[in-house]
């Protein structure tokens, strides 16, 4: 008799296993829906940087496109990402700035059929460059849109027009 319950509860507890198991492969599958999602969006485009990845869906400072002005480079109808949240950053009409450590600000403009044919990339690195806001300046190009980013200039080829607005950590869009 003891013999019996004992294969019993061994039984019991084989079920209760293979239920477990059945039970946390189920929520692994849910868990791991959403974030391999993410970590498909969180990809960079090929070309750009890692701290770039998923910047479409960033906060993004300005309502419309910024129309193209001959005064200003960077392509056309341009928009400026941030990967930080609105509240973070937005006071009032303004920036809160300094802006913080990690802070990365992307922007794409466009040229002929390519909407993102420029991507222009600002990094605050702690101690990077302290004489321009330690931050790094690298503006990206591409062929089309099957084509990677390459290199097109950066830092000094930068400062200049920036260092106008250093009262607004060199940047120069506000949020709308
Ligand atoms: C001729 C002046 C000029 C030069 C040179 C320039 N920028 Fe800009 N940049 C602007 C202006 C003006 C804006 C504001 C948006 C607009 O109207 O295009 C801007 C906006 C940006 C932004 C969005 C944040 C902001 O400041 O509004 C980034 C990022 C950026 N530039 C990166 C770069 C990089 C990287 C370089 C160098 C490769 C560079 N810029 C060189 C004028 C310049």
């Amino acid at each position: 008799m003891p013999i019996g319950v004992a294969w019993f509860t061994r039984i019991l507890c084989a079920v209760a296993v293979a239920l477990l198991a059945a039970g946390c492969g189920d929520g692994g599958n849910v868990a791991t829906t959403p974030s391999t999602t993410t970590s498909a969006a969180q990809t960079p485009l090929p070309g750009l940087p890692e701290s770039t990845a998923g910047f479409e869906d960033w906060f993004r400072l300005n309502d419309r496109p910024i129309a193209d002005s001959p005064d200003t480079p960077h392509g056309t109808a341009k928009n400026v990402y941030m990967n930080r949240d609105r509240d973070e950053v937005v006071d009032g009409p303004k920036l809160r700035v300094p802006l913080p450590p990690g802070t990365v600000v992307v922007k794409t403009g466009g040229r002929g059929g390519d909407p993102m044919a420029f991507v222009s990339v600002m990094e605050k690195v702690p101690d990077f460059d302290p004489q321009h806001g330690d931050w790094r300046f690298t503006e990206y190009v591409r062929t089309g849109e099957a084509a990677g980013y390459t290199v097109l200039a950066e830092g000094p080829a930068c400062w200049a027009c920036h260092a106008g607005v250093t009262g607004q950590d060199w940047l120069f869009t506000t949020p709308d």
